[in-house]
């Protein structure tokens, strides 16, 4: 590269320099903060987020790389979501956030600062089961257990897609009126992995509160 203004640089130069003010510009020191609020020096980087859990408002300083599972196991200790797979492969850790099903353990905490989330927790209690829990208790929906929080939030959320109308991959109208086939429900509870193979069971369950 030519010399300007009494000095010269090399394009190896002038990329070595981007990048590092690029990767400085995303390390921010005000990002790295421990969590006694000193200078981390080299630490981990931590952020605010807030999070309603169950229509419990909670403020968290979390390292920006935990994940939406991790918050919930590890943080506040709602072990009711499972970890399975942690690689978005087997639904043992679905939850909604605001209302939508997602694979909690693909997701960072920090992407969701003010959302709404809804765990099993949060869909009943022992003594005042979610119409979905009865179901599942009633049509033996799971042996081992393992994958059923995840199975029933992914079931509540299923059902709601199929209310609102949402197509999947095996609607076939998609101008009528959808409708809780037993197809549409395996179809959309194929990312709920049962090792148990439940999946019969949990069909019956999901039909009788669809009112199929
Ligand atoms: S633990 Fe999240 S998909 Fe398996
Ligand atoms: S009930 Fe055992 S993995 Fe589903």
């Amino acid at each position: 590269m030519q010399e300007e203004h009494g000095f010269s640089i090399s394009r190896r130069g002038v990329l070595l320099t981007g990048t590092a003010a690029t990767a400085g510009a995303a390390l921010r020191p005000s990002r790295l903060v421990a969590r006694d609020g000193a200078p981390a020096k080299g630490g981990p980087a931590m952020e605010s987020v807030t999070l309603t859990v169950n229509g419990q408002r909670h403020e968290l300083e979390l390292d920006t790389r935990t994940t939406l599972l991790d918050t919930l196991r590890e943080h506040l200790k709602l072990t009711g979501t499972k970890k399975g797979c942690d690689h978005g492969q087997c639904g043992a850790c679905t939850i909604m956030v605001n209302g939508a099903r997602i694979n909690s353990c693909l997701s960072l905490a920090v992407m969701h600062d003010g959302d709404e989330l809804t765990t099993i927790e949060g869909l009943g209690t022992p003594d005042d089961l979610h119409p979905m829990q009865e179901a599942f208790v009633k049509h033996d929906g799971y042996q081992c257990g393992y994958c059923t929080p995840g199975q029933i939030c992914s079931a509540v959320a299923t059902l709601e897609e199929i209310r609102k109308g949402i197509p999947s991959h095996v609607t076939e109208d998609l101008t009528g009126t959808m409708r809780p086939t037993n197809m549409e429900m395996r179809e959309r509870m194929s990312g709920n992995i049962c090792r148990c193979g439940a999946y019969s069971n949990i069909a019956d369950a999901m039909s009788e509160v669809a009112g199929a």
